[in-house]
């Protein structure tokens, strides 16, 4: 296997994130706004091309790919790159070919995506309140997004439940949300909100430290802490009571930079070193340059000597938010 990339920090680069697509049919209040102009189709990596950048970065030891977005399953013949990707699974260069998705189009796609080689799914589910699930997402419908989640579950992918904390929107579903994924066999992640996107309304009032979400949950649960499994930002404990896990993400209350072992790539193929950080590298131009990937190899390794130590995200009353680039460019 290809030697891992190592950042001058140390930390050995195995997980790309890939963003398909910055579009996405939801418009969720704390990533995007409701009017979001979205990127001209032709900047876009082909899907060729998606499929030769990947391929750089398993040569250079890269061992998991997330597509993400936007909503990846928004690109159209997606499956095509889930197939090529999956290449790699056969050929043991590539542990996991895994896709964080809003779920609305899951229904169509489960069964399809099992059979490209996806194993894993995380779908985004804030509430199960529908009334409350359309305020958040302002385009969605929670009941295709429930098919989708029982379309994934039905056809063996496992699905991981990733939900926003918000304070004073989805706060009191919290257990229910636990308790329902436990009892329906899929892992929760709670992630607390980031400073990312120009959003119309202000981020500090719906801030909620999952610091304070854990000690409450301690009251009722035992949470039992488990080793990471998967090398990400997640925190994850088990729950005695149910068996199932629940994962953290506190970017805010909590920084996990020190272990991280990503990069991420956005859908015009701009490489970014940190998803708390405006530094990125072109892809694109090298990757369009030579067919042989020597450049594009190149160009990473440059931009890698320059992978910054960590976010500096800070959600406080001022509530300015520095980067203006939504979750939805850099992949989540
Ligand atoms: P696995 O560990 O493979 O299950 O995936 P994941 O939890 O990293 O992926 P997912 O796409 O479900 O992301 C969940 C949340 O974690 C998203 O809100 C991401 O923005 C956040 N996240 C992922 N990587 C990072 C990171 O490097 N930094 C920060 N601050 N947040 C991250
Ligand atoms: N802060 C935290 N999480 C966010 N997500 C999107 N935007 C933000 C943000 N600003 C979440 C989505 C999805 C995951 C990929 O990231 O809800 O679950
Ligand atoms: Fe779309 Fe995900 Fe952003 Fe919601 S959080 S608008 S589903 S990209």
């Amino acid at each position: 296997a290809a030697p891992a990339m190592v950042d001058p920090f140390g930390r050995h680069i195995t997980y790309l994130r890939v963003s398909v697509t910055d579009r996405c049919d939801f418009r969720c209040v704390y990533c995007m706004p409701d009017r979001m102009q979205f990127l001209p189709k032709a900047e876009l990596l082909t899907l060729e091309e998606l499929d030769r950048l990947c391929a750089g970065f398993i040569a250079k030891g890269v061992r998991k790919i997330r597509l993400t977005g936007g909503e990846p399953l928004m690109r159209r013949n997606l499956l095509l790159l889930v197939r090529a990707l999956s290449r790699h699974l056969d050929a043991g260069t590539l542990d996991e070919v895994t896709l964080t998705s809003n779920g609305s189009r899951m229904a169509e796609f489960a069964a399809s995506l099992k059979d490209a080689g996806v194993r894993r799914v995380n779908i985004s589910l804030d509430t199960r309140d529908a009334d409350k699930f359309r305020a958040v997402t302002r385009r969605g419908d929670l009941a295709a997004v429930l098919a989708g989640i029982r379309a994934a579950k039905a056809v063996g992918l496992h699905v991981k439940i990733n939900m926003v904390a918000l304070k004073a929107i989805n706060e009191s579903e919290i257990e229910d949300m636990l308790l329902w994924c436990h009892a329906e066999g899929m892992d929760l992640t709670l992630i607390e909100t980031m400073p990312l996107g120009a959003i119309e309304g202000g981020r500090y009032e719906s801030y909620l430290p999952l610091s304070d979400v854990r000690a409450r949950l301690s009251a009722r649960f035992t949470l039992d802490a488990i080793p990471d499994s998967t090398g990400g930002p997640a925190r994850y404990v088990r729950l005695r009571e149910t068996g199932g896990r629940l994962g953290f993400i506190t970017p805010m209350s909590r920084s996990f930079c020190e272990g991280c072992n990503r990069l991420r790539v956005t859908a015009t193929g701009k490489l970014y070193l940190c998803l708390g950080q405006e530094d990125a590298a072109d892809l694109r131009a090298p990757l369009r340059a030579d067919a042989s990937n020597a450049r594009l190899s190149e160009a990473i390794d440059a931009a890698l000597a320059r992978k910054p130590r960590g976010h500096d995200f800070v959600i406080d009353k001022a509530d300015e938010t520095r980067i203006v680039r939504p979750m939805s460019v850099t992949g989540g």
